[in-house]
């Protein structure tokens, strides 16, 4: 069985001790995974701090010619890493291709954003007594970014870090999930093998509420970017003090499908949606709004689109859905499904579980502050809901804690954009789901759902500070 190392300074290093990595569909032991203590966290931070001094003197054209041949090498390796993916995150192998082909994008569009205009000429004659002067900006490197990254992405959430952060002349220090370590790990072969320098990408794995607070607390770190769940963001929010910070988190994404939506044009869209990588995706499609007029023929193709789905092994090509990330998560959504049956919801498909899988479910007849509802599921589940009036969707889309992407069908322009001034989210989408996300576009959330924006260039904008520079051309 492979037994993984840390990665620190530009050499693979033991650490004390390890975990077993258990794939999530069969349970098979699949790799002994280096547990960094706060003494390799601390060792990687102090080494990137050291790499900063010269990655941040590099050209912009070096830095992309970097990003350039990652993206060169990952098109020559596709096969491979989605396999890697495939197997650690339980991800349909057709899927883990789409997210290796996205993590490409983001490289690319990284090396492009490092040679893009980051600056602005001030017209300082502006105010009064000012004549003679001129003053502009610039996008200055921050330094030591500690980056924490999910199990759901785990090659492109991990380039939405470190694209941007390179881009800059930023330097890296990792933390994978616990779950996902390998897609990491590869990437810092992949890395050096493009010429990034050493000390500049530092991963460290493992797990531990000690070595999260090394990697945000520690001095020399200047900004944490995190992605995961709601409750670690606000404590990290609580400890990273002045660091700059961005926390991508949870939702439970809406969508509001109006009267004069194409049933058959839209439904495989949002069974795809709902259910892809088992509806483990922070913008999941979890509460469909559909008008009253159109709830029944709606919902009963959903159900038959959904009961197409196979379930089954992620590496077996004609997987659609596979199993949920380990069987604690199971357990979970097994007690929220049993607490909603138990106040009157009813499955209209699925709802049948293994120890690691759950059928793609369906559930009608629901209350707004049931937690399949109201809470962020991360399951394969999806409830659909009828409604009367567009304000009152509207209303239902905002009765929520988050606000990540929300999506309204409608051929109604007012009403589409109603939706889009009165919808609390980071994204509205109209005229398609809210799984929906393009990696060069802003992307964050409002409420519970985060705190700043990722999508490469409004990365950049959030790992560098904003330097002005003024000149009097007189004397
Ligand atoms: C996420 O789960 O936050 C990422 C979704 C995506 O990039 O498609």
């Amino acid at each position: 069985m492979e037994k993984t190392k840390l990665w620190i300074n530009g050499v693979w290093t033991d650490a004390q001790d390890v975990y077993t990595l258990t794939a999530p569909y069969s349970g098979e032991p699949i790799a002994k995974v280096a547990k960094a203590s706060v003494e390799d966290v601390e060792r990687a931070i102090d080494g990137a701090h050291k790499a900063f001094q010269s990655f941040k003197k590099t050209t912009a054209y070096e830095r992309a010619e970097i990003l350039y041949k990652v993206v060169d090498i990952m098109r020559g390796r596709k096969e491979e890493l989605a396999k890697i993916l495939a197997s650690e995150a339980g991800k349909p192998l057709t899927t883990a291709l789409t997210e290796i082909d996205r993590t490409i994008s983001t490289y690319q569009f990284s090396a492009e954003a490092a040679k893009q205009s980051m600056g602005e000429t001030v017209p300082l004659d502006a105010a009064p007594g000012t004549k003679d002067r001129i003053g502009y900006t610039k996008r200055v490197p921050i330094g030591v970014v500690s980056a924490i990254t999910p199990f759901n992405f785990p090659f492109n959430l991990v380039s939405h870090k470190l694209g941007p952060a390179f881009a800059v002349g930023n330097t890296v220090v990792l933390k994978p999930a616990t779950q996902t370590p390998l897609s990491a790990l590869v990437m810092a072969e992949i890395f050096k093998d493009a010429g990034l320098p050493d000390g500049a990408l530092q991963i460290v794995t493992g797990s531990g509420g000690e070595l999260s607070d090394a990697l945000v607390t520690h001095p020399l770190v200047k900004k944490v970017t995190f992605t995961g769940s709601s409750a670690v963001g606000l404590k990290i929010k609580e400890k990273v003090g002045l660091r700059k910070v961005t926390l991508e988190l949870g939702s439970n994404s809406a969508l509001i499908v109006e009267p004069s939506t194409p049933i058959e044009k839209v439904v495989s869209r949002c069974v795809g949606g709902a259910f892809g990588f088992s509806g483990q995706v922070c913008i999941s499609l979890q509460r469909v709004y559909v008008h009253e007029s159109i709830y029944e023929p709606f919902t009963k193709a959903f159900v038959e689109e959904t009961k197409k789905l196979k379930l089954g092994d992620p590496l077996d090509p004609a997987t659609d859905v596979s199993a949920m990330i380990n069987p604690y998560e199971v357990e979970r959504i097994k007690q929220w499904i049993e607490e909603a049956k138990a106040a009157g919801a009813v499955v209209a498909t699925g709802g049948e579980f293994t120890e690691r899988t759950l059928t793609p479910t369906v559930m009608t007849s629901v209350q707004p502050d049931m937690k399949i509802v109201c809470q962020e599921t991360f399951a394969p589940i999806v409830s659909i809901v009828p409604y009367q009036t567009l304000d009152e969707a509207i209303a239902l889309v905002n009765e929520s804690d988050f606000g990540l992407n929300a999506g309204i069908y409608t051929n109604v322009l007012t009403d589409a954009m109603k939706a889009a001034d009165e919808i609390e989210a980071g994204t509205v989408v109209i005229n398609d789901i809210p799984t929906f996300r393009v990696d060069n576009m802003p992307y964050g959330g409002v409420k519970s759902s985060g705190y700043g924006r990722e999508g490469v260039k409004y990365a950049i904008e959030e790992m560098t500070e904003l330097k002005f520079i003024t000149i009097k051309t007189t004397i």
